[in-house]
């Protein structure tokens, strides 16, 4: 049996994918500080709990489960808000211990890593589409980390026993459809988080921004299933050793661009009516893009297989357990 280490394997995505390489019989070595992310999602897992820049303890790991063949690396802060307040304590907690990170898994010989990338750092073209050609062009510090890793990896893996696959992440939506795992944050942020708690709190979700260049002027994103974006992390590691280059970075979306009124819609078709305010754009907000997926089917085999609807029901019945799953 594959193992794998997953670095940010107790947050939302980490543990997700952590719960797909289960079901696909790798088995998932957790290792996570829990700075954001949860010690119940590592029940019953193998988790040490620590930082990626601890070299001892990743030492540790390594001699303790010498079969590790690859790691995904999920750990990171996200705040887009937070980096723009903290740039130092993003560009320290996401390009610093990252680094350190490699440089324990080089000493420790681990050939094979998977990183949780982004396709926020994009610049959209007219049509709001990019592919993994399109410009680089990061809006805020969060962002930038992620570029500025993806390029660091790519110089270390010019010349260094190691290969790299960035995963770039379009919008993350739903919950593990078997609800082990899910956002842990009780009120979301993202456009779905907040239009379940209106309807929770029987206040109006508030459209920001009704003069973007979209269809319906709402902004447009690419909402991906999170048990989408964990399978496509089980297909990765699969075929790691096929991919072209020492580096490799592919998008993962649904190729379908969404705006904030056609998530409306979708959401009141699944979970009910909810209010709506109309207010201007806020600052740093974009139009948006969607992503062209033909690279991820091509290399990794991998469509995605759940639609909005489902993605939307998960994420409710996620909300509905969370209290539950995660006290307090
Ligand atoms: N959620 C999104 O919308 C989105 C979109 C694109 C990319 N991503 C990327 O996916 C990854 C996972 O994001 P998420 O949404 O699951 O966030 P999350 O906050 O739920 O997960 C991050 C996990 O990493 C852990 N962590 C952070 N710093 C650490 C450190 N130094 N050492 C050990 N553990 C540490 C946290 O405790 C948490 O469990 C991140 O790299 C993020 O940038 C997320």
């Amino acid at each position: 049996m594959m193992k794998v280490l997953i670095a940010g394997g107790a947050g939302y995505i980490g543990s997700t994918v952590a719960s797909a390489c289960l079901d696909a019989g790798i088995s998932p070595v957790i290792l996570d500080s829990l700075v954001t992310g949860r010690r119940e999602f590592t029940s019953g897992r193998v988790f040490y709990q620590g930082d990626i820049a601890d070299g001892a303890l990743v030492d540790r790991i390594f001699a303790e489960h010498p079969d590790i063949g690859a790691v995904i690396h999920c750990a990171a802060l996200i705040v887009v808000p937070d980096s723009v307040a903290d740039p130092v304590g993003y560009y320290r907690a996401n390009v610093t211990k990252s680094l350190e990170f490699v440089a324990h898994l080089l000493r420790n010989g681990c050939g094979r890593l998977i990183f949780s990338s982004s396709a926020a750092f994009y610049r959209a073209g007219a049509d709001l589409t990019v592919d993994e050609d399109s410009v680089i062009d990061p809006q805020s510090p969060y962002a930038r980390t992620k570029a500025v890793c993806e390029a660091m990896f790519a110089d270390i893996a010019a010349s260094q026993p190691i290969r790299v696959l960035s995963l770039r992440y379009f919008n993350p939506v739903g919950a593990d459809p078997k609800m082990r795992t899910g956002l842990q944050l009780a009120r979301p942020t993202h456009a779905l988080g907040k239009m379940i708690t209106a309807q929770q709190d029987g206040v109006p979700f508030v459209i920001t921004g009704t003069d973007w260049p979209t269809r319906d002027g709402t902004g447009l994103r690419d909402y991906v299933h999170v048990q989408d974006l964990a399978t496509a992390h089980v297909a990765a590691l699969r075929r790691f050793d096929a991919l072209p280059g020492p580096a490799t970075a592919i998008n993962l979306g649904t190729g379908t661009g969404t705006t904030v009124r056609e998530l409306l819609a979708a959401f009141n078709r699944v979970a009910g009516p909810v209010q709506v305010r109309e207010a201007g754009r806020r600052p740093g907000d974009a139009a948006g893009a969607c992503s062209r997926i033909d690279r991820a089917e091509r290399l990794l085999g991998w469509r995605p297989q759940y639609d909005l609807a489902e993605g939307i029901g998960h994420s409710l019945q996620w909300a509905a357990l969370r209290e539950e799953i995660l006290p307090g």
